[in-house]
């Protein structure tokens, strides 16, 4: 689906970037822009600014930024066109019809009634809970000692023993059994007619983190078979992108998540006050729901079941983490068997204690290996050590490995030089291990040379935008063209066409992109602070370098195309012509 660029910058301009992220995070004002915690990354002081004047965000902190759809995309999870017509909604801007397919509208109209037919079940469980029907549902969640004001906050209810009353219900309320199918609450048979899926259970409603109930978790009441019965995957109910609980957990203001099982751990978890919790949905951990917690945290604590099948799901989870370049931790909870148990026997203090000891992942894998090796054995032993040694190879940064190669040969008790030695000639055997890159950590890159060239035309670009008036003493000798770095030609052109017409307008550039990493790294561009630089004369420099860099790297560039490329040959000619006289030039920055 396509938009015009006309009605997207309609609908951006109509949606003011303060007020809709206000609906978000806390916004204080400071200067000109104003000030929040930034919803992408865990941080105690605000380093995440959204300016009025710009119409854009930024977080000096994670490096996350862009105009009024890049905040609704990230935060949402939408695409971009998903974004553009969240924010139509909002401002009442209507879509033309033959731009939103029908088949788009049939789809956005499903995903709704979906929505409004799992509200309207959570509903209906959640009041069965409350009367005689669902008395022994209550009852067993108060024998698990959950309080009254725990089953509000998770909105638990009960699905009782008739077998369609549900179905009944929705029927009465005007939906169709085919929705209701659909949505996974009910199934026909011959036998039976419509019948409902979850009977005689206490029902847990799954949330997204917009707080929208879109599957459920039903537990047997006794022993039947499955003891857990979940929601089918639907339209709107992706177990791969959901964690239970994280809509409460991811304004939880600790600086992690723990990750555990279980509905029933991740609800006594949060009423002991570990309000950090969340759980996957009956299946394994997934790279999706890494990177949707990397949004919130840095570092994730493991609290797996303490059984055989726990530590095996921790150490594949573990992997999944270092992926996704989250620190992870793993909580032993022995001699009980999960949180639930653990909080139950031991209390919150203990609990706490706990989290505070939590193994770091690599010992924690380490002591898991060790388990096959008898270390009275020195044939075992060295065996053992080898191991140790190739997994130290994975660290990829110089000081870190060395400092686990100090800690474990400390640990196991193995010569630090000898542990090194063999470190190393496994490395040179298969090579060190690749810095993982974390698209949305604030560390800076090492400067390559290919980044020396593209920050030139950045910083570029931002004093244009900083101080227009420059634009007429400079184009004489950069174009477009002369950014080589492909984003960055887009940019310009853009720009350069406002800046002919005297108007910046650097929040609609960014809607060029639809591409939500593509959108961040045109935000950094309105968003790099130029040093300060104090002195006329040392800006005049500054700026002069600049120019000069970006000419040179665009006349090395269509240099080496010569050949290949006749068009080239005349922007060669051009550039070593401007290349000269511009280093002649004085450039007057007032
Ligand atoms: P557990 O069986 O460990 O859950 O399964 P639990 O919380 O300790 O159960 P209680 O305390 O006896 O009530 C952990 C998770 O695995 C999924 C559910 O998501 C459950 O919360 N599961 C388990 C299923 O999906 N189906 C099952 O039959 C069992
Ligand atoms: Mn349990």
């Amino acid at each position: 689906m396509y938009y015009p660029d006309e009605l997207v910058e309609e609908i951006r301009t109509k949606n003011d970037i303060v007020d809709v992220i206000s609906g978000y995070v806390r916004l204080q004002k400071k200067g000109s822009s104003h000030f929040g915690l930034c919803p992408f990354h865990n941080e105690k002081s605000p380093s995440f600014s959204v300016s009025q004047s710009k119409q854009m965000f930024y977080c000096f902190g994670c490096g996350a930024g862009g105009n009024v759809f890049t905040f609704v995309m990230e935060y949402e999870n939408y695409s971009f066109q998903e974004a553009v017509q969240s924010l139509a909604k909002r401002a009442g801007v209507a879509l033309p019809d033959e731009e939103q397919g029908d088949e788009a509208r049939r789809r956005d109209g499903k995903r709704a009634k979906l929505l409004a037919i799992n509200k309207e079940a959570a509903r209906y469980f959640y009041y069965q809970l409350r009367t005689g029907n669902g008395q022994a549902g209550y009852e067993y969640l108060r024998s698990r000692q959950l309080s009254d004001e725990t089953i509000k906050k998770f909105g638990l209810g009960f699905a009782n023993m008739t077998g369609n009353d549900l179905v009944r219900y929705l029927k009465s309320k005007g939906y169709e059994d085919a929705l209701v199918q659909e949505a996974g609450l009910a199934a026909f048979d011959e036998k039976h007619g419509m019948h409902d899926k979850f009977w005689n259970r206490v029902m847990f409603p799954i949330q997204d983190v917009n707080h929208r109930v879109i599957g459920f978790g039903g537990r047997v009441m006794g022993d039947g078979k499955p003891k857990y019965l979940n929601s089918p995957e639907t339209m709107i109910f992706d177990k791969s992108r959901n964690l239970y609980g994280l809509n409460l957990a991811r304004s939880s203001r600790k600086n992690q998540i723990i990750l555990c099982e279980g509905y029933m751990d991740v609800i006594a978890m949060h009423q002991a006050g570990f309000t950090q919790a969340a759980a996957s949905l009956g299946t394994a951990f997934t790279e999706g729901q890494a990177s949707l917690l990397r949004r919130y945290v840095q570092e994730v604590v493991l609290a797996y079941d303490s059984d055989g099948a726990g530590i095996r799901a921790a150490l594949r989870a573990i992997g999944i983490l270092r992926e996704a370049g989250l620190t992870g931790k793993v909580l032993n909870m022995e001699p009980y068997k999960d949180p639930d148990e653990f909080i139950k026997n031991r209390g919150r203090e203990a609990f706490e204690e706990r989290i505070e000891g939590a193994e770091n992942t690599f010992f924690f894998e380490l002591r898991m290996l060790q388990r096959e090796y008898d270390l009275e054995d020195p044939e075992a032993k060295t065996r053992f050590h080898r191991v140790i040694a190739k997994k130290l190879c994975g660290f990829s940064e110089e000081v870190e490995r060395e400092n686990y190669i100090q800690a474990a040969a400390d640990r196991y008790q193995i010569g630090f030089q000898n542990l090194r030695k063999l470190v190393y000639s496994y490395a040179s055997q298969t090579g060190l291990a690749k810095p993982i890159d974390r698209p949305k950590s604030g560390i800076r890159k090492k400067d390559t040379p290919e980044e020396g060239r593209r920050r030139s035309q950045r910083f570029l670009l931002t004093w244009l935008v900083e101080e227009p008036s420059l634009y007429a003493k400079i184009k004489k000798y950069i174009t477009p063209e002369d950014f080589t770095e492909e984003l960055y030609k887009r940019i310009a052109k853009k720009l350069f066409e406002d800046l002919e017409g005297g108007v910046v307008n650097p929040a609609s550039i960014i809607s060029l992109f639809s591409d939500e990493e593509e959108q961040r790294r045109a935000a950094e561009v309105f968003n790099t602070r130029l040093k300060e630089i104090s002195g006329n004369k040392e800006r005049e420099k500054a700026f002069h370098d600049i120019i000069l860099a970006v000419k040179r790297n665009s006349y090395e560039h269509f240099s080496s195309q010569l050949g290949s490329d006749v068009a080239a040959l005349s922007q060669v000619i051009a550039g070593k012509k401007a290349l000269e006289e511009l280093s002649k030039t004085h450039i007057s920055l007032d």
